[in-house]
């Protein structure tokens, strides 16, 4: 350093204000919070969001402003994605760019492929997910530099766009069949119906399950969102916080109900034997799978539309046990209805959704994971919107153990 820089630094050092522990007499303490325990944190309000938007008791879910009864009808699940990650709908040129970035991200890795074929074949589908997607890190040197927002959207589009190939190459794998190469041409909801099965999925078909995607793609404070935005509030890397959201939504009370709902279904076998069914529930306070949820007071609006088109879906598709899986949902909602609603008890996403996907081929196993590869969308969109304007999560736990107990020697217990 030269002399002159040396004074200057000196200079200014003597203008930084020496450091003063005590506190100012005439500064007032802040306010002690006040200190709340609210179990499973109902009713607290954990962050601000611009993403998506619940109204529990008229039933309106909107993805950054937009009713989702509007996206259902007129976009498509590459276009929702946008959306919720850029929070405006792409024009032409944007949408064309977008479709062909992630149509182009949709391959894995071979290190991720060939692990994908030694995974256990009675492992969960969901697990298979969650561990295939923290291996993507391995193949991102700089996985943990959250640094750059370019570079974290593109991570995020990357992980849209492989979950679903991910999915459906461990579905092969555990069948002992190769997987399907990724097709640019198609969109992302044929695409996974084509890898999947290895035939090309009809438009008709691929439209249906494009708009179950729409639906699934995002819905407020839930578990798994809450638990993608804990892990990036530690600045923990996308591939860490999409694979701890996938583990939160794998359970019965979250996402593992889809799969649940269908399989409670089947054992009912038909509409006649619905009372005795809800009899047998309500008598042993036995929760029935797809009903009830913590935001909405009224029926979900995603199972409104589900509903909606799954009556054409089921048109075109032919079997008559479909049929009568339906027939038997519907019995199960209008005799809950005439015994539950009292509690605000209403059908939520998963009470319909499995029939759509067991129509559309999809192995009931798989119905959890083909949530999570819709809601890695909307989990993306929370964990770029939690590190561009972080807070640490950091609650307090109200302490109800003993206090000043004695060590007792192991010889003397
Ligand atoms: C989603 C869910 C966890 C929300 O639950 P919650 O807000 O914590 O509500 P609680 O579990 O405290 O239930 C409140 C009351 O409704 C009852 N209840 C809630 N869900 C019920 C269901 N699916 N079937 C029967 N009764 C139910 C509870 O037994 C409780 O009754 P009580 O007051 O007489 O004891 C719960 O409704 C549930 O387990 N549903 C089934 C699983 C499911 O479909 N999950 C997918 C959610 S999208």
């Amino acid at each position: 350093m030269t002399k002159k820089a040396d004074e200057t630094v000196k200079n200014n050092l003597k203008a930084v204000p020496e450091i003063d522990n005590q506190p100012s007499p005439e500064v007032a303490p802040p306010p002690a919070l006040e200190v709340i325990h609210r179990p499973g944190l109902e009713k607290v309000v954990a962050v601000r969001s611009t993403i998506s938007c619940v109204d529990g008791n008229k039933g309106i879910l909107e993805y950054r402003g937009i009713n989702i009864a509007d996206l259902v009808r007129y976009s498509s699940f590459e276009e929702t994605i946008f959306l919720l990650l850029y929070n405006h709908l792409p024009n032409e040129r944007e949408m064309m760019q977008f479709n062909t970035l992630i149509a182009k991200q949709r391959g894995l890795p071979a290190s991720v492929r060939d692990a994908i074929s030694n995974y256990p074949v009675g492992m969960h589908p969901i697990n298979a997910l969650q561990s295939a997607i923290i291996l993507l890190s391995g193949e991102d040197f700089y996985a943990d530099d959250v640094s750059s927002p370019q570079h974290n959207i593109r991570r995020c589009i990357s992980l849209i766009a492989k979950a679903p190939t991910i999915i459906a190459a461990f579905e092969r794998a555990r069948h002992g069949e190769q997987p399907m190469p990724a097709v640019t041409k198609y969109t992302m909801a044929e695409n996974f119906i084509f890898m999947l099965t290895g035939e090309p999925c009809p438009p008709e078909i691929g439209r249906f399950f494009d708009k179950l995607l729409i639906l699934h793609a995002e819905h407020t404070m839930n578990a798994s969102t809450f638990a993608a935005r804990v892990i990036g509030s530690t600045h923990g890397s996308v591939y860490s916080a999409i694979s701890g959201a996938v583990g939160a939504l794998s359970g019965p009370l979250h996402g593992g109900a889809n799969e649940r709902v269908l399989r409670m279904l089947y054992s009912i076998g038909h509409p006649d034997n619905v009372d005795k069914f809800l009899d047998e529930m309500i008598t042993t306070k036995t929760k029935i799978m797809g009903i009830g949820h913590r935001v909405y007071n009224v029926k979900d609006p995603r199972a409104v539309l589900i509903q909606d088109f799954m009556k054409n879906l089921l048109e075109i598709v032919p079997g008559e046990g479909r049929k009568n899986l339906y027939q038997t949902a519907l019995k199960l909602e209008e005799k809950a209805k005439e015994r539950l609603s009292h509690k605000g008890l209403h059908p939520n996403v998963d009470f319909y959704s499995g029939i759509v996907l067991d129509a559309l081929r999809v192995p009931g196993d798989l119905f959890t994971p083909v949530f999570a590869i819709s809601r890695v969308a909307g989990w993306c969109a929370h964990w770029l919107e939690q590190i561009g304007a972080n807070r640490l999560f950091r609650p307090l736990q109200e302490y109800i153990g003993d206090h000043k107990r004695h060590y007792i020697p192991i010889e003397d217990r």
